[in-house]
């Protein structure tokens, strides 16, 4: 009988060992917990890729569109590190404490300084600016100059634009209350709500669309959007028909907007946090973080993505650098709700 069981006892013990060992190693494998507005099959993908890659450990996350700041006042340990689009988001969860401070002298190295939170709650970790798009075929360079111009008559009933209380406008128009002062943002504001040619509707792409169609002849938009749009089959002739144009480059300079990364107040796996923060600062997580979005990169030794060092060529840009207005992220406190006031009270989005 002896003889008989051997092989059942054998096997069992063998699959009794292979569990124990997969266990231990299930139980080994950390578990890094994220927050973002970015999508996970996204953009964010190849970065978190590499840093399970590099680290060992699993990254988990929760993913959603907007309410970002709300959720993680109401789950403040529900994340260890969170990632934005939109740093003014982390500046505000920094300012209703939601953020803890962190010191890291490989961030340090790699971010300018302009780029850290000056009481390193946050960094931002790669930028894009929001721009003119043109039509090629109506509107020459020579047409545009500044942001403000965009108020001109000549422009009547030729822009459009997607929502004035979208985010990426709100952190536009923001900066014009915080770089033109109060009085002028609002004129500008406005000109540029009676220039409409629609009702704001669609995402940035959707603009450039209507373009094409011939529904208007500019658009304010991101500038990673015209090479996402080249490389997409669906809307490589939208991209085809529009130039872009830095605004304001013989002036103060062209608005960017931030996206940025920032450690929660959980604090079980903030070693761990800390780590995909250097990596998401080092050289290979910026090269991927630019080739990914189409962003530009803060580290000083990663190039402007190939795809993007054309952008601006027509009105003399050289390697796609630009002259950018900084508006310091602590500036832009209260501004959001100065544009959300205005945009409803001129009917920004219902068109005119
Ligand atoms: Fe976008």
């Amino acid at each position: 009988m002896t003889t008989r069981r051997t092989p059942w006892l054998s096997g069992l013990l063998t699959l009794a060992m292979a569990l124990t060992a997969s266990t231990a190693a299930l139980a080994q494998q950390r578990v890094l917990r994220i927050i973002s507005d970015r999508t996970d099959q996204g953009t964010l993908r190849p970065m978190l890729e590499a840093f399970e890659a590099k680290s060992g450990a699993k990254v988990t996350g929760v993913f959603l569109d907007q309410g970002l700041v709300n959720r993680l006042e109401s789950r403040p340990t529900e994340a260890d590190v969170v990632i934005t689009k939109d740093a003014e988001l982390l500046e505000l969860a920094a300012e209703r404490g939601l953020l803890s401070p962190f010191k890291s002298a490989a961030i340090s190295a790699s971010i300018p300084p302009e780029f850290m939170d000056p009481q390193g709650r946050f960094f931002v970790d790669a930028y894009r600016a929001r721009i003119i798009f043109y039509s090629k075929a109506r509107v020459k360079p020579s047409d545009l100059s500044s942001y403000e111009a965009l108020a001109d008559p000549k422009w009547k009933g030729r822009i459009c634009v997607r929502s004035g209380s979208h985010d990426y406008n709100l952190a536009l128009f923001g900066q014009f209350f915080a770089s033109f002062g109060d009085d002028k943002a609002r004129k500008v504001i406005t000109g540029i709500a009676d220039n409409l040619a629609r009702a704001p509707k669609g995402n940035d792409r959707e603009q450039a669309k209507a373009i094409f169609e011939g529904k208007c002849d500019l658009a304010l938009m991101n500038t990673y959007y015209h090479p996402m749009m080249a490389a997409n089959p669906d809307q490589k002739a939208w991209a085809d028909s529009v130039g872009v144009y830095f605004p304001s480059q013989a002036g103060k300079g062209t608005f960017i907007m931030r996206s940025a990364v920032g450690l929660t107040k959980a604090s079980e796996n903030r070693d761990l946090g800390l780590q995909l923060m250097e990596f998401l600062a080092s050289r290979e997580g910026q090269q991927k973080m630019v080739d990914a979005t189409k962003q530009y990169a803060v580290h000083r030794d990663v190039p402007v993505h190939p795809l993007m060092v054309k952008l601006g060529a027509e009105q003399g840009l050289v390697d796609g650098k630009f002259r950018m207005d900084f508006v310091p992220l602590v500036a832009m406190a209260g501004r959001r709700d100065q544009v959300i006031k205005l945009v409803n009270e001129i009917g920004f989005d219902s068109g005119q």
